[in-house]
């Protein structure tokens, strides 16, 4: 397969999950998407991040995100396993989980790394727009679980980049000053960011978040 990339369109499938069948770019709508994927069903670290995952619904439906996991074993794998994830996690699963016996979506998204494991899938997350194209890519081993503050956290910096001609500096939280784009001028920039903005260096202009009141 190709490799893919930011700004390509993520790749349409139709899958079984635990919800039933899923055709994603339907499952998606006019919203953000985030697919990720885990190693196996039944391991301690993705039991605790789908667990998580299924706290932090209410922070996706208010960035219009939905979420959708995968892993490499059947149905009937991860209707015990959500059993597991629900009691142990104290929460209740609330999102599919794709079953990816075959590897079809897996290898759709380059999610196994051979040279990492033959077989089972990495931690990767995808983050997908409205327009159906790749706004991020994050790869993470088996062996680390992921940090989903920081996801929405990238989230609200892609939404916002989407819609304003700013990007956010290192360690943004949602609500602190952002940074202007290169190509916009200083006089652009006057009529654009009625708040106003500092000027630290020519290539350097800070302004306060624009979506905010
Ligand atoms: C886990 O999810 O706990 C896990 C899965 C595969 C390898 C190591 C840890």
């Amino acid at each position: 397969m190709a490799t893919l990339r930011l700004g390509d369109v993520a790749p349409d499938f139709t899958a079984q999950s635990s919800e039933g069948e899923i055709n994603f770019h339907e499952y998606l709508g006019d919203g953000w998407g985030v697919l990720f994927s885990h190693p196996a069903d039944y391991t301690p670290v993705c039991t605790t991040e789908l667990g998580t995952v299924a706290k932090y619904k209410e922070e996706f439906e208010k960035r219009n995100a939905k979420v959708i996991a995968l892993s490499v074993d059947g149905l009937e794998s991860h209707k015990g396993w959500i059993n597991d994830i629900n009691e142990t996690q104290n929460t209740t699963v609330n999102f599919p989980i794709i079953a990816d016996e075959d590897r079809k979506v897996s290898e759709l998204y380059d999610m196994i790394h051979p040279n990492a494991d033959a077989t089972l899938t990495v931690r990767s997350v995808y983050v997908i727009g409205p327009d159906k194209t790749v706004k991020l890519i994050i790869t993470y081993p088996a062996s680390t679980g992921r940090n989903f503050d920081e996801l929405l956290r990238v989230i609200d910096s892609l939404q916002l980049t989407a819609y304003h001609k700013v990007a956010t500096p290192a360690n943004w939280q949602h609500g602190e000053e952002v940074v202007i784009s290169p190509a916009i001028t200083n006089e652009e920039a006057e009529t654009m960011f009625t708040k106003g903005f500092k000027e630290v260096k020519p290539y350097l202009r800070l302004t306060p978040q624009p979506n905010l009141n």
